[in-house]
């Protein structure tokens, strides 16, 4: 059996994490054969109700977990981790505008990049979570020059996993019927989710979306609608925000980094922009990518009409918008 990495897992105290750590306990994402040591960071008044997370680690009784460091100490967290799930941030309290949030969290992140810098491998994978979360990565990176800025992607992945099971239950098929669903943009309302490329297996037939579900308009509009509000749909019916769904989404994005995605599919990220697509660089876009022996290249050559170029600049533009908030909470 393979050494033990570390992995840290931030905002370990919180929901996401609850369901997330036991993804990671079993093997689910770095393999059955992969023992890990689990780093879990957050906040000092959260200490207590890690201790009980902790506690209910050990009773999971899972071989793969080899040790649990519970901190609220960063250097301790990100101490020689190969793999960091950035997922503690400060949820929105009510009367906090956007851009309270977005300061709040920019300079965890910041923060937190530096850690990064200081402590983790130059190998780790950073996937961040906490939202604003292409931004967010954006900064960590910024902030963590000595790691390699293909090494921060940032979570869109639920959002395809809504999108490609909404598709799935339309046509009446199993989930995994449904391929190539592509999320472009930002993890917020302005995300663009595209069906334009993706296919569908019925019977024994694989066919594009668009020709098995014969309602462009409903494609092009409602679905994208519904999509983009999914997440609000969820806090409106159980008060909280999705956890049990974005936990399985941060553990298949880095199951995905792992071991690579399959020949011919391709899943959603945001990435560092290099530009493709007519995107503005360094900002951090969710694209379609395909990924072997750990690094990821965003598919390229896919065609894009009138509609979709101009629901790609929206969200473009929203996360220049944020950038330069960002940055300048940074330099302030
Ligand atoms: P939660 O509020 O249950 O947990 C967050 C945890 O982070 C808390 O335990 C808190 O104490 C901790 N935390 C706060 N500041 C921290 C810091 N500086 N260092 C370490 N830990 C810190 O929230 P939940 O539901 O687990 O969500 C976490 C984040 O994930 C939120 O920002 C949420 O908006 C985001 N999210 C992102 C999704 C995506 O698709 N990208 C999907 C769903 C949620």
């Amino acid at each position: 059996m393979a050494e033990p990495i570390k992995v840290v897992v931030t905002g370990a105290a919180g929901q996401i994490a609850y369901s997330l750590i036991y993804q990671l306990a079993k093997g689910d994402v770095f393999g059955a054969n992969q023992p890990i040591i689990l780093h879990l960071l957050d906040i000092p008044n959260m200490m207590g109700t890690l201790e009980g997370v902790v506690m209910e680690i050990e009773d999971l009784a899972l071989p793969l977990v080899r040790g649990v460091v519970a901190t609220a100490d960063p250097a301790a967290a990100f101490n020689g981790v190969e793999a960091a799930f950035m997922v503690g941030s400060m949820p929105r309290r009510q009367g906090m505008e956007r851009k309270d949030l977005l300061s709040a969290n920019v300079k965890i992140f910041k923060d937190q990049g530096e850690a990064l810098d200081k402590y983790a491998k130059k190998t780790v994978k950073v996937l961040v979570v906490g939202n604003p979360a292409n931004t967010n990565a954006l900064i960590c990176s910024k902030y963590a020059p000595s790691i390699p800025k293909e090494n921060f992607s940032a979570m869109t992945r639920l959002d395809q996993n809504r999108a490609q099971a909404h598709v799935a239950a339309k046509l009446g098929v199993p989930v995994d019927h449904v391929k190539n669903v592509i999320i472009w943009g930002n993890h917020s309302s302005t995300q663009f989710p595209d069906v334009k490329h993706a296919t569908a297996q019925i019977n024994s037939a694989t066919l594009p979306v668009y020709d098995a579900y014969k309602d462009t308009e409903y494609l092009k509009n409602d679905f994208v609608k519904t999509i983009q509000t999914r997440g609000a749909a969820v806090i409106a019916a159980r008060k909280m925000s999705s956890a049990m769904s974005a936990a399985k989404a941060a553990g298949d994005h880095m199951k995905d980094i792992w071991q690579g995605t399959k020949p011919g599919e391709w899943v959603s990220m945001a990435v560092l922009s290099d530009g493709s697509y007519g995107v503005p660089k360094d900002v951090m876009f969710s694209f379609p990518v395909q990924i072997q022996n750990k690094e990821w290249k965003i598919v390229q050559g896919l065609e894009l009409d009138d509609f979709s170029k101009s629901k790609l600049k929206i969200t473009a533009d929203e996360l220049v918008e944020e950038k330069e908030e960002a940055l300048s909470i940074c330099n302030n």
